[in-house]
């Protein structure tokens, strides 16, 4: 593994970033034991206990389309999926069958004309800690639904399954295979409704309505 070991950083996305431009392969793997400014999705934070859990950015280089990139993530939380015996939560956060969260993904692409340059694939993986925050009702880890974990060996395996599955050409199927959204009411934003499919496009179908981004209630 490619792999860039750091203590403290604010975000390994903005490490990765830096690596990336600077010509870092396809596989490269920026892991930080402290974030001090760790991002969430739709711009909130992600925090996670020091030393017990995994934050890093995996740099992705695939040859695919702008368009397609969203596939590229829900295959990662598929095949994460897999690995872990977790479920996807729409588009691809991983959950227990009770729907806790244990992980979190976050895509940022860099764009060569219409062509993706890169892809910074942010991973946030609950591994060994057992207690959250009262803000957190909803969090979980590995540790909680199993036992504790060699953290180096979840790594490993976090880092394979996302290379094996995330330019898969089944990586749709796997994630329907594995969805914790599919046939369950659900809210984003102003539509709800009995989510029934997810298109080829990575579009949630909801009450018969496509949706392409937000996030479940
Ligand atoms: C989410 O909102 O569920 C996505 C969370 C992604 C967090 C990870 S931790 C490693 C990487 N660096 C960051 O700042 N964010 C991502």
């Amino acid at each position: 593994m490619l792999l860039h070991r750091y203590d403290t950083v604010t975000s390994t996305q903005v490490v990765a970033r830096g690596l990336a431009e600077a010509g870092a392969p396809h596989g490269t793997v920026v892991l930080a034991e402290e974030q001090t400014a760790g991002r969430g999705r739709l711009d909130r934070r992600w925090d996670s206990a020091r030393g017990l859990n995994l934050t890093f950015t995996l740099v992705l280089r695939p040859r695919i389309a702008a368009r397609d990139a969203p596939l590229l993530t829900l295959g990662a939380a598929a095949g994460l999926a897999v690995a872990f015996d977790l479920r996807v939560k729409w588009p691809n956060d991983l959950v227990t069958g009770e729907g806790k969260k244990v992980a979190g993904l976050l895509a940022e692409m860099d764009m060569a004309g219409d062509r993706v340059g890169f892809v910074l694939l942010g991973v946030g993986l609950n591994v060994n800690q057992v207690d959250f925050p009262a803000a957190l009702p909803n969090a979980t880890s590995l540790a909680e639904i199993s036992s504790p974990q060699d953290r180096t060996e979840v790594l490993e395996r976090a880092v394979s399954a996302i290379l094996a599955w995330c330019d898969h050409p089944d990586r749709l199927s796997l994630w329907r295979q594995r969805a914790h959204t599919l046939g369950k009411h659900v809210q984003i934003g102003h539509t709800a409704g009995v989510a029934t499919a997810l298109r080829d496009d990575g579009a949630l179908i909801v009450g018969g309505v496509p949706v392409l981004a937000g996030e479940i209630g």
